[in-house]
């Protein structure tokens, strides 16, 4: 199949590509490398460096004529999102209506989107929430995420194009940033190897759905082949508190057995952990990899990482 994978050279992306190259799949990557990396491109793959908000990026994607478009390529910080709301709202928003639009000009027969599980229920009364709960995002990005969805149903509607949304839970893995205020996991396991200073913040007892980045993969992939549409949570039903969570990663990588706390995040989301039953049923996906084994490898890679930065210190 032709795939354009927007974000392609980010944490999930870079993931992504390697695993449909394997499959055989004709890969491209539209990327403006604000957070990826180029040495994220494998070979064989045709490159796009265009922003999603740019004319480029669809005249990119009429250009390579894709068989379907796994849109991933957003800004990704909750709390940037706060703080800058336009810049938030042009790249999820207006971003991904530019990618919609070209897609269903290009005739891409399917669009799968990136959502958020973690963001789009906001504080909700079901756990593990499933897919109709209602939405109360208490983020920019968030409602973003929602209203890419909505766009991208209505886009469908008026084409012959699949279109399906999934919502991730807190996904981790190698590779993940640890500079930013996403992924906890990688924070802790970077901060941990480098004898940096870690606080949790508040009490440490807010809960999330910890899902790994081969289970993300492998959920796109189940979504290509069961060119399903519509709404699925991709997470693993499973809530873990961020002490817990820091317990399993201190263990594995030498770390002190409890963290100092800082003050609590105002606005924080307590719970977040997500249905997958739908996921289950109609996309014959299970995620696969343990919390526990999921960690190990994603401290092994950041163990890699460090010692290879203390040979070049040296
Ligand atoms: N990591 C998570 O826990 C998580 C959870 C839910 C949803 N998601 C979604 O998954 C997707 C991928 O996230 P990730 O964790 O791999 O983040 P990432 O920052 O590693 O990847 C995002 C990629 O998009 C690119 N990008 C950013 N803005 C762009 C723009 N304007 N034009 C073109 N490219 C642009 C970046 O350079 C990067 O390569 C995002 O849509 C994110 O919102 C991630």
């Amino acid at each position: 199949m032709r795939i354009l994978v927007t974000g392609g050279a980010g944490f999930i992306g870079s993931h992504l590509v390697e695993e449909l190259l394997r499959r055989g799949d004709t890969v491209a990557i539209l990327d403006d490398f604000s957070s990826g990396k180029r040495e994220h491109v494998p070979e064989g793959v045709t490159l796009f460096t265009s922003s999603v908000v740019d004319t480029a990026a669809r005249e990119a994607i009429l250009d390579f004529r894709p068989e379907a478009v796994i849109h991933l390529a957003a800004q990704i910080d909750v709390r940037q999102s706060m703080e800058h709301p336009l810049h938030d709202t042009t790249i999820n928003v207006l971003g991904t209506v530019n990618v919609l639009t070209a897609c269903a000009e290009a005739g891409a027969g399917q669009v799968i989107f990136a959502s958020s599980g973690g963001t789009v229920y906001g504080e909700s009364d079901v756990i593990p929430t499933p897919e109709d709960h209602p939405n109360a995002p208490l983020s920019f990005y968030g409602a973003a995420k929602r209203a890419g969805e909505i766009y991208g149903m209505m886009v469908a509607a008026q084409h012959p194009m699949l279109f399906t949304a999934l919502r991730y839970g807190n996904v981790y893995g190698p590779r993940q940033d640890p500079h930013g205020e996403a992924g906890v996991v990688a924070i802790f396991c970077s901060r941990l190897f480098g004898h940096e200073p870690l606080a949790i913040h508040g009490d440490g007892e807010q809960t999330r759905d910890y899902v790994f980045v081969t289970d993300v993969v492998a959920a796109n992939c189940a979504a290509l082949d069961a060119r399903a549409p519509g709404i699925f949570n991709i997470g693993t039903g499973l809530e873990t508190s961020v002490n817990a969570l820091y317990g399993v990663i201190a263990r594995r990588c030498g770390g002190p057995e409890t963290a100092a706390h800082d003050a609590a995040k105002p606005g924080e989301q307590r719970r977040s952990c997500i249905d997958i039953s739908r996921a289950r049923d109609v996309l014959h996906w299970t995620p696969r990899v343990s919390l526990a084994d999921g960690i190990d490898a994603t401290a092994a890679f950041f163990q890699m990482k460090h010692d290879l930065s203390s040979q070049h210190a040296h």
